[in-house]
């Protein structure tokens, strides 16, 4: 294959993977620390738990993100999880020209760490990072978590092919399944 071959070849690679990741549901978090008196944050919907026994999640975060090294430096991070009701925060944690406004109204709160907690937030889960490993433009950061919490009801944002929707739900969720009942 000639370089120019493979060029086109990882392009389209790349593009029928961000293609097909479209079609794969998540909620949206709010991904947020604070170092040297500053608050940082971005929008994040990589976000994985990974063990309860200790409680253990995973963020990936882009290293040309502007929240990227404040957050390895500080060694500290909160995850919230938003709702339907948070939209425009989405946007603005998303969007580069509406930095400046991230954390310009809406009640922050701190738990342990230091980092910002959305005091209406689905649910906030306090971390110190644990652990970060560098994948390809991206570094996987483990994070113990110290603290949690959760507010209101369980309306959460879904992202979805390129659109922030809400979960449906008539007449609220009914779950075939269970993590701590099993299938019901
Ligand atoms: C729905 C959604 C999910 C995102 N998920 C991630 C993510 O998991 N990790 C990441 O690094 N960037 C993610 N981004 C992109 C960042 O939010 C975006 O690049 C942000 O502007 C970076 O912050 P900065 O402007 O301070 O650099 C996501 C964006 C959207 C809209």
């Amino acid at each position: 294959m000639t370089s120019d071959a493979a060029t086109i070849a990882a392009a389209e690679a790349s593009a029928s993977f961000k293609h097909a990741m479209r079609r794969l549901a998540s909620g949206v978090c709010l991904v947020t620390t604070h170092e040297s008196g500053l608050d940082h944050g971005f929008v994040a919907s990589a976000v994985t738990s990974v063990s309860a026994e200790p409680p253990t999640l995973l963020v990936c975060i882009n290293r040309t993100a502007t929240s990227h090294d404040p957050l390895l430096r500080a060694g500290i991070f909160c995850v919230n999880v938003l709702t339907q009701a948070h939209e425009d925060l989405a946007r603005r944690f998303s969007r580069p020209e509406d930095r400046h406004l991230r954390f310009a109204d809406r009640n922050w709160i701190r738990l342990i760490s230091g980092a910002p907690v959305l005091e209406d937030g689905l649910a906030g889960f306090d971390c110190q990072v644990e652990r970060t490993v560098s994948v390809a433009t991206h570094t996987i950061v483990i994070g113990h978590v110290v603290a949690t919490r959760t507010a209101g009801p369980v309306e959460p944002m879904v992202y979805i092919d390129g659109r922030f929707t809400a979960a449906a739900s008539r007449g609220g969720f009914h779950p075939a399944f269970d993590f701590d009942r099993g299938w019901g």
